[in-house]
């Protein structure tokens, strides 16, 4: 249990919020562990028809909580990704509807994570982006794959590769999200929709969501990834970008 992420579960949604707002909701080893432990328990609560993800505060989330990567890198927490590996396992794994609420900053998990989600709905002021390569690393929860695949290879490289961050209006043109709205009206459309997803016949809705993505394929391109970005976070590239973010967080 953490108090970085509230639980709530009415009208068939389980809304999961992450709720760090002082950090931008930096994703956290013990968040992780929240986030996974009730993504498995909602695949088995009857009362959860679909699942809600959404920010408290300024953001969706600034990613990977840096001190925790900073920390892992120089061998001080050994139990450092495994717990996101469990959160991007049952990510990937849901059988269940995820629908999303973005506002403020997505970055790096925070973005691809939604490419695991089914119904996207981001402010159109949010800013998306996935910057690895600056940071020294390497793409995971196979949006190696799935970047590529939903906006095109060159949409896609230069977000990865050049850092380049998109607004929520140019994410749902780009069809990485399902639609971009008033930063306002954010959350209460996601869960007008998360609403409406529960009143559909569940059979039928994990039964499409099945056809539609290569689970398997999917768990495989982690993998891969995985042992890459194991590597780069022990990288001198990565630990040099670590000690940048933090030391400027630490004159601030
Ligand atoms: N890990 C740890 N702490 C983070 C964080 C992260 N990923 N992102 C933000 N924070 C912290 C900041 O250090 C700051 O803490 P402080 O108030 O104790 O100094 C606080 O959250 C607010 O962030 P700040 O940078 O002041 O807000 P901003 O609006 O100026 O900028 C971001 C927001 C998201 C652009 C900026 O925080 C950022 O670039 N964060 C890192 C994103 C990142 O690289 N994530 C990993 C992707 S793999």
């Amino acid at each position: 249990m953490t108090e970085h992420v509230g639980v709530d579960l009415a009208d068939g949604v389980l809304a999961l919020t992450l709720s760090r707002p002082d950090k931008q909701n930096a994703l956290t080893n013990a968040m992780y562990a929240e986030l996974a432990d009730q993504l498995a328990h909602a695949e088995i609560d009857d009362r959860v028809r679909v699942v809600l993800l959404q920010g408290a505060g300024r953001s969706f989330t600034a990613g990977n909580d840096l001190e925790e990567f900073a920390a892992v890198a120089s061998g001080d927490d050994a139990a450092g990704p495994q717990e996101v590996q469990r959160f991007l396992g049952a990510l990937s794994r849901a059988s269940k509807p995820l629908v999303a609420a973005v506002h403020g900053r997505a970055v790096g998990i925070g973005t691809t994570m939604l490419l695991h989600c089914d119904l996207v709905y981001v402010a159109d002021d949010a800013l998306l982006s996935t910057p690895f390569v600056d940071l020294g690393l390497t793409p995971e929860a196979a949006s190696s794959w799935l970047l590529p695949v939903r906006v095109g290879y060159a949409r896609a490289y230069a977000m990865f590769a050049l850092g380049q961050t998109i607004d929520g209006v140019t994410a749902a043109a780009w069809g990485l999200a399902t639609a971009a709205v008033p930063a306002s009206e954010v959350h209460a459309v996601a869960r007008r929709a998360a609403e409406e997803l529960t009143l559909r016949p569940a059979g039928a809705l994990s039964a499409t969501k099945a056809l539609m993505r290569d689970v398997e394929a999917l768990v495989d391109r982690m993998d891969q990834e995985n042992r890459l970005f194991g590597e780069r976070l022990h990288s001198v590239e990565a630990q040099a970008a670590f000690s940048n973010f933090l030391g400027r967080s630490a004159k601030n």
